[in-house]
């Protein structure tokens, strides 16, 4: 390859105009206005409420971009290629890109990472002004978002957590910091002789109780508000802890583990299910999740030895270790009477 065209290749993995013009279209629905077929510019401006004349030069490049298609009347379609972008569509990425929606954001915090590579300060509050976890409990208009991105996100690795643990032995489970309850959902329809709770903060908590109930699973299911820092309900055979710790320092991680040991008492289990970043024998997608994770939460990456250790010092005892994939890890603590 010679000289021009590496620097053409540089300039498009540096291009910032794409992925914005994409998580805008995202963001202002465009795919969902054009399901039903082609509208022109200023249609689209009065249904989304943009500026007509910068909606117009965004839906061009997306025309030249491939997502949409205009014809001789000056109307747009949607191509093949921006039909993920349809919230209806199977495994839409319509809420998960939008530039408003949580994970967006996140994303678009990342403009902040020569900060945090300087610092070592999360990016995310160098370009909001406040951490992650902040904006997303404080600002109802998050909740409802996690509302609707949860399930796209929790899909990619629930398959891991519902079937390489064998929850034959289980009759109760509590998923701490379950967030919207989607995980406890999968693992109730999957193994209907399990009952189980899941426990976030109040505004998360309110959203878990609602989808729990539309699934029709209230009968073994509930969500309970709470915060992991504090006492947590006991009785539960396994307290699940599902990309919870990768939020918090150290020193945070250890309480939450040893609130979950002491619930759990001699009894119980607490299964951790957590996103590590063994980088030696991962390949490049784990340097990019670790880079991604450590500027948008400000705290370490941790390998399984790390998390082992965290384990260790909430006084519990490791009983299993499961097979984990290239960037989540399964490993199973007896409490034995853990204090936090
Ligand atoms: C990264 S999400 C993990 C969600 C889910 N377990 C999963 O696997 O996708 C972290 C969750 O912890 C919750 N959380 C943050 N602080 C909390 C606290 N003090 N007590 C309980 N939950 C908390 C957040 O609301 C969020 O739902």
């Amino acid at each position: 390859m010679n000289t021009r065209s590496h620097a053409a290749t540089l300039l498009d993995m540096a291009d910032l105009l794409r992925p914005n013009a994409i998580r805008a279209a995202a963001a202002l629905q465009l795919a969902d206005h054009l399901a039903h077929g082609p509208l022109t510019a200023q249609t689209l401006a009065e249904r989304t409420g943009a500026n007509p004349v910068m909606l117009t030069k965004l839906l061009r490049y997306l025309d030249e971009l491939g997502l949409l298609r205009r014809d001789d009347e000056d109307a747009f379609t949607l191509t093949e290629l921006g039909e993920p972008l349809r919230r209806d569509s199977r495994q839409s990425l319509g809420q998960f890109l939008s530039a408003e929606g949580l994970f967006g954001r996140a994303d678009l915090g990342l403009v902040g990472l020569l900060h945090t590579v300087r610092t070592g300060e999360s990016s995310y509050a160098a370009a909001f002004g406040r951490e992650y976890w902040d904006d997303i409990n404080g600002d109802p208009a998050f909740a409802e978002a996690l509302d609707k991105e949860g399930p796209t996100r929790i899909a990619f690795d629930a398959d891991l957590i519902v079937d390489a643990y064998d929850w034959s032995g289980v009759r109760r489970v509590v998923d701490v910091g379950g967030n919207n309850g989607t995980l406890l959902m999968e693992l109730l329809v999957r193994h209907p002789h399990l009952t189980g709770a899941v426990l976030d903060l109040p505004g998360v908590s309110k959203i878990a109780a609602r989808r729990v109930a539309e699934a029709g699973l209230s009968d073994r299911g509930e969500a309970v508000a709470g915060s992991f820092f504090d006492p947590l309900p006991t009785g539960a055979d396994v307290y699940l802890l599902s990309g919870v710790l990768a939020d918090w320092s150290d020193e945070r991680a250890v309480e939450i583990l040893g609130r979950c040991g002491e619930a759990a008492g001699q009894e119980g289990k607490v299964l951790l299910a957590e996103i590590n970043l063994d980088m030696e024998s991962s390949g490049q997608s784990a340097a990019a999740t670790d880079l991604w994770v450590s500027a948008t939460v400000p705290t370490p990456s941790r390998t399984v030895g790390r998390l082992k250790e965290l384990g260790a010092a909430a006084g519990l005892t490791l009983t299993w270790e499961g097979p984990g994939t290239h960037i989540r890890s399964l490993l199973e603590f007896g409490a034995g009477g853990a204090r936090a």
